[in-house]
């Protein structure tokens, strides 16, 4: 066969579907079936009707491009081993294609409007197990380039990373995978703020599989069949009932200073987990109260990094005053603002601090309730306190003494 119309036969089954591909030089046919479990039985007589079809023998490839991964463990064996075997047979080298570069490939094929040279597109491949397969590819105006090689992240990763990006960041934002299907409500804070998805199906079907063979084998970008391997990035899939225990007993959240930057994502937690958005501290609170030093903390998620707490507290001379706490509404209710009033306690023991003060709306049963059970007693009441819904409401005035004798216990 000439170089100018390679005969190429490509396949994929990281998924779970089985994606094959022949062309002999323009002329394309694909396949898009079942894979999982049937994958193994289905590939090799699916390969065969499409030479079948063609007219065509084995002997008559060029070459075999397969899906490297990263993606499903028994797929990516069995598109690796079916192409050595195959590859071996027709005496014919190999082409190691990037499964996630290949979804990149068809949502730009699928996408009403081609790339433009420097579109960087993210793809977010479903990995189970609460994790994501994620590569980005940069579109040159002929080819892919790697923008960053895959990696596997954890499923929370996109939000702690992107919805925070300002609006024009986000409109160069182009993502596309199986993931965004598979978890819509993950996804869901991105779309307000214009991100681009560029193809919600893609995946590594056989036309995209067959344009990226085709560019490989037109740089000479072939090998040898023994150098035909699968892209783990997941080291171990299996764990021991003990690195499962060690797992579930890890430390979820880390507790850190505030910072300026965290203020839209702390605004954004505390908004929704207010009963009323009014009930909610504004930028300026947390702006004026991070110009006056005040003790501020946020708790995050070790994954990711999203923030699921703020507490934030003012020192007085032999007393703290607790000036706001909120805890994200998909957390509550696990003993996350427990455990950090523990933290204003140790804060009152270290600066010889006999009183903590707050000031909550009588309507919030929830908080008020945690105060009682934390040893909180109403000592006043302010009128008119707080601005509400429907004019102002009242505030009751509470303490709790801190027995400075070495334990954080209540002493009213
Ligand atoms: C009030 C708030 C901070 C409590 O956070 P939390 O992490 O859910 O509280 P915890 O899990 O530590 O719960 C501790 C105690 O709070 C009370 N509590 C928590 N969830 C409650 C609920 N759904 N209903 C009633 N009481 C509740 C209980 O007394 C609980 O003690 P228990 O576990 O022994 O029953 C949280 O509901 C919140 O962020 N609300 C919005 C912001 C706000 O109102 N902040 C207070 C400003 S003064």
């Amino acid at each position: 066969m000439s170089v100018a119309a390679p005969v190429l036969l490509a396949l994929d089954t990281a998924t779970d579907r089985v994606h094959a591909a022949l062309a002999v030089g323009a002329a394309v046919q694909a396949l898009d079936l079942p894979g999982g479990a049937q994958a193994s039985a289905q590939l090799l007589p699916a390969l065969q009707g499409l030479l079948r079809d063609a007219g065509l023998t084995w002997s008559d490839l060029d070459a075999i491009a397969f899906g490297s991964g990263p993606g499903a463990f028994t797929g990516l064996r069995t598109a690796c081993s079916v192409t050595q075997g195959l590859a071996l047979g027709a005496d014919c080298p190999v082409i190691v294609l990037d499964t996630l570069m290949a979804v990149a490939e068809d949502a730009r094929q699928q996408a009403p409007q081609d790339c433009a040279p420097g579109d960087t597109v993210w793809v977010l491949q479903d990995a189970r197990m609460e994790e994501l397969y994620v590569g980005a590819f940069t579109w040159d105006g002929a080819d892919w380039q790697v923008a960053q090689a895959a990696q596997l992240w954890p499923l929370t990763e996109p939000i702690a990373r992107w919805a925070q990006v300002s609006q024009d960041t986000a409109k160069d934002l182009h993502l596309c995978g199986n993931a965004l299907q598979a978890y819509p409500d993950r996804f869901a804070t991105l779309w307000p703020l214009g991100v681009t998805v560029m193809g919600e199906t893609a995946a590594p079907r056989g036309g995209a599989l067959l344009a990226l063979a085709q560019r490989a084998w037109a740089r000479g970008d072939t090998v040898d069949v023994a150098l035909a391997l699968p892209r783990y990035v997941r080291d171990k899939v299996a764990q021991t009932t003990a690195e499962r225990r060690a797992i579930a007993q890890a430390p979820r959240h880390i507790d850190r200073l505030m910072t300026e930057a965290d203020i839209p994502a702390v605004l954004e937690m505390e908004q929704a987990a207010c009963v009323h958005p009014v009930h909610a501290w504004t930028e300026d609170n947390y702006r004026s109260s991070l110009r006056s030093g005040y003790w501020m903390r946020v708790r995050c998620e070790v994954d990711g990094g999203r923030i699921v707490a703020v507490c934030v507290a003012m020192d007085g001379v032999d007393e703290i005053h607790l000036l706001n706490i909120a805890v994200a509404r998909a957390q509550q209710g696990q003993g996350i603002a427990r455990a950090l009033l523990g933290l204003l306690y140790e804060r009152c023991l270290a600066r010889q601090a006999s009183l903590l003060w707050l000031e909550v709306r009588p309507s919030n049963e929830r908080a008020c309730a945690l105060y009682t059970r934390e040893g909180f007693v109403e000592v006043g009441r302010r009128k008119g306190y707080y601005p509400a819904p429907d004019g102002r409401e009242d505030a009751l005035v509470m303490r709790r003494n801190i027995d400075l004798g070495g334990t954080a216990r209540a002493m009213d």
